[in-house]
C-alpha cells in the first residue's frame, strides 16, 4: 500500500534535512497566525523543541526525539553517549509513552553496533521511524473510515464528528491519528463536519486542528471545551474521535486533559467513542491508567492566552486576576469502559486487557 504524497492533511511537520546533520520542524507556538519552522541541530536543541511545545502531539515527539539521539552519536556513539542521550531525551516530557517508545528502539538498534557504524545507523533508523508513522496512520485512517462511513449511512446526511485537542497531521509525521479517518472519508466525498474542541489551556483544537482542517479543506467549527455536553444531547454529534498519549494494558486511555468529560458525555448519550491508537502509544507495562504520570504544566498556560491583536501581532494576554493561583494538570484517563473502541494500525480493537495482549503479540 502507498501513501498519497499529496492528501489532505499531508502535512509534514518534521523534515529530516538530506544532509543528516538537522531536522527542520514546524515551530507550532506560532500557528495559526503564522507557519515558522525551526532548525534543530543538536540533541540540545531537540530536548528544548519537546520541552516547549516547539514540537507536540506523542507520536511526532517520538520521532523528534530518534532524530535529536542521532544527532548527538554524530560527535560521540559511544556507549555512555548512547546511554545518557537516550535517558536525556526521555526526560523532554512525561506522559506520551512514544517518547520512550522511539528512543528505546533506537537504543536496541544502536547498542549492538560498533561505535563508528551507530550515528548513520542512528539516522536511518529515525527516518524509519517518521517514515513508518506515516504509514501507520494512513492504516488508522482505512480503519476508521468505516466507522465514518456507517454513521453517514445511519444518518442520510452529513456525519458530525467531535473531536479534542490536536491528533492531527502536526501531532504525528503525517495524516495524523484522530484526523486519518476524517481525511480520507472527506477525499472519498463523504459529507462530514468536525466540531473542534478549543482545547484550554493551550488550545491545541482552536490553533492547530483547525488551521490543518481549513488547509485541507475539511468543514469544521470551533467550540468551547464546555460545548460537547450540550451538542450530544442536541443529537448533534454521531461520534467523538480523539488521539491518546499512553494506552495502559486494561485499555485506560490518557489524552489532553478535557477527555475524560466528554467520554463521560459520549456514554450518556449514547454517542461511540473511539480512540485512534498507534501501537507506539501502547503501555503494556502499566495495569491501568492510573499509573500514567499526568504532566504538570506552567500555570502561566491558564493564566494568559496567547492570540493575535487587531494590528496583527502575535501577543500574551492575561485573563485571571492579579494573584489568582491556577493549576494545570495536561492530561486526563478515561476509563477504558468509556472507550467503544481503539482504533489501531491493525484494525479495531476492544479497550480491554486481552484485546490489547492479543495486538502486541501478534494475534489480533
Ligand atoms: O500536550 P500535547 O499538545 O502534546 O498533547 C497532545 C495530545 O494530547 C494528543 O491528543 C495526543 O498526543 C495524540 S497525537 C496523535
Amino acid at each position: 500500500m502507498t501513501v498519497p504524497a499529496e492528501a489532505p492533511g499531508a502535512l509534514r511537520p518534521l523534515q529530516p534535512a538530506d544532509t543528516g546533520d538537522a531536522v527542520v520542524v514546524v515551530d507550532q507556538r506560532w500557528l495559526p497566525h503564522e507557519l515558522r519552522h525551526a532548525t534543530l541541530s543538536s540533541a540540545q536543541e531537540v530536548f528544548a523543541a519537546i520541552r516547549d511545545m516547539v514540537v507536540r502531539g506523542a507520536p511526532l515527539i517520538g520521532a523528534t526525539a530518534a532524530f535529536g539521539l542521532a544527532l548527538q552519536l554524530r560527535s560521540d556513539a559511544g556507549d555512555a553517549a548512547l546511554e545518557q542521550g537516550v535517558r536525556h531525551l526521555r526526560g523532554a516530557r512525561p506522559t506520551a509513552v512514544n517518547l520512550a517508545w522511539a528512543l528505546e528502539r533506537m537504543q536496541r538498534r544502536l547498542r549492538p553496533l560498533p561505535a563508528a557504524a551507530r550515528a548513520a545507523a542512528a539516522w536511518a533508523e529515525a527516518l524509519a521511524i517518521a517514515e513508518e508513522d506515516v504509514l501507520v496512520n494512513h492504516a488508522i485512517g482505512r480503519h476508521g473510515l468505516p466507522l465514518l462511513q456507517a454513521a453517514a449511512a445511519r444518518r442520510a446526511g452529513v456525519v458530525n464528528v467531535l473531536t479534542h485537542c490536536n491528533a492531527g497531521a502536526l501531532a504525528t509525521c503525517g495524516w495524523g491519528t484522530a484526523t486519518a479517518p476524517i481525511y480520507l472519508a472527506h477525499a472519498a466525498g463523504l459529507p462530514l463536519h468536525v466540531w473542534v474542541d478549543e482545547t484550554r489551556p493551550r488550545n491545541q483544537g482552536a490553533a492547530l486542528t483547525a488551521w490543518e482542517l481549513g488547509r485541507a479543506g475539511v468543514p469544521h467549527t470551533v467550540v468551547s471545551d464546555n460545548a460537547g455536553g450540550h451538542l450530544m444531547r442536541q443529537g448533534l454529534v454521531d461520534l467523538v474521535l480523539v488521539g491518546c498519549d499512553r494506552v495502559a494494558a486494561n485499555g485506560d486511555v490518557c489524552n489532553k486533559v478535557g477527555t475524560y468529560l466528554k467520554a463521560l458525555a459520549a456514554r450518556d448519550n449514547g454517542v461511540p467513542f473511539h480512540v485512534a491508537m498507534p501501537t507506539s502509544t501502547l503501555d503494556r507495562s502499566l495495569p491501568d491508567g492510573g499509573a500514567i504520570p499526568v504532566e504538570q504544566r506552567s500555570a502561566r498556560e491558564q493564566t494568559h492566552v496567547w492570540g493575535r491583536d487587531g494590528e496583527g501581532r502575535v501577543v500574551e494576554v492575561q485573563v485571571v486576576p492579579d494573584g489568582s493561583v491556577a493549576a494545570n494538570p495536561a492530561f486526563d484517563v478515561t476509563p477504558a469502559r468509556l472507550v467503544t473502541s481503539l482504533i489501531t494500525e491493525h484494525g479495531l480493537v476492544a479497550a480491554e486487557a486481552r484485546a490489547l495482549a492479543a495486538l502486541t503479540e501478534g494475534r489480533a
